[in-house]
């Protein structure tokens, strides 16, 4: 399962750089492998035809970075402003052979503060807007034009197209680490415009709790012809549909 793309509950504009701090610990161990199959599947083609570069923004932990590395032979910019996400990234990094590490780039900004121009054909925002404000959100696609080159392709997974209707809670699959099993739930629900969400998670040992977390984001809905709308304005086109109608795929003009 992805989880969905949070913004810290008291970050209405832009992320705060300790975001994902409660986050990090649990990201890897509670959805690394689906989240690899499922990276893989939805932009593997994508990066292998990348010749000037690949960008993945809002690299998190490095799914995407990774995938892109291994599967294209272009460098990689991967652009991560949240300390805690961007440590276990430089740990996911270095333990990679120099072939690869020489070909990727770690930005440690937003993408609008990175100053990247004409650096990629192919970008990727995998999990990365659902959770922007809308004014973030819209400051961030001018950023992403300049970083492609002419021709360029935008890949990105849209947000929830509108408020649940109900509160609902997704419990994500435990994972066992030695003597630990480590466990979470996601928790949404409706909150005037936004979607709160909700993260809980549990360390147990022999069904009894060691420690338990949490930590709270906001996420704004989009519709899919909503978000071209505003992906035109900036000079993106959109592509056909593709087999996965969760990532919308637009040209740059
Ligand atoms: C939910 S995480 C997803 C990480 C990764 N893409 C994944 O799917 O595992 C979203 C990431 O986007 C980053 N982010 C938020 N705003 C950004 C911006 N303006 N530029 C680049 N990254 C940003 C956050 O720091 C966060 O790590």
């Amino acid at each position: 399962m992805t989880v969905v793309n949070p913004t810290p509950v008291d970050a209405p504009g832009r992320e705060r750089q300790d975001a994902y701090a409660v986050s990090a610990e649990f990201y890897d161990v509670l959805q690394a492998e689906r989240d690899e199959a499922r990276v893989r599947a939805l932009y593997r083609d994508d990066v292998r035809g990348a010749r000037v570069g690949v960008l993945d923004v809002g690299a998190g932990t490095g799914r995407v970075t990774l995938m892109s590395l291994l599967e294209s032979r272009a460098p990689v910019h991967a652009v991560e402003p949240a300390r805690s996400m961007r440590t276990p990234l430089m740990t996911r990094l270095a333990s990679l052979s120099p072939e690869l590490t020489k070909r990727v780039t770690v930005h440690p900004q937003l993408l609008e503060e990175a100053g990247l121009y004409g650096v990629a054909d192919v970008a990727v925002c995998h999990n990365t807007v659902a959770c922007l404000h809308p004014e973030s959100r819209r400051a961030l696609w001018p950023a992403v034009a300049e970083a492609l080159v002419p021709a360029g392709v935008l890949l990105v997974q849209l947000p929830p197209a509108r408020l649940p209707r109900h509160r609902t809670t997704l419990v994500l699959p435990t994972r066992t680490v030695g003597r630990h099993e480590y466990g979470g739930r996601m928790v949404t629900s409706a909150d005037v415009d936004r979607i709160r969400t909700r993260f809980d998670y549990w360390v147990r040992e022999d069904g009894r709790v060691l420690r338990r977390h949490d930590e709270t984001f906001w996420m704004w809905p989009l519709s899919r012809p909503e978000m071209i709308a505003e992906l035109r304005k900036e000079g993106f086109i959109a592509l056909p549909e593709r087999p996965d109608p969760s990532v919308l795929a637009l040209r740059l003009a």
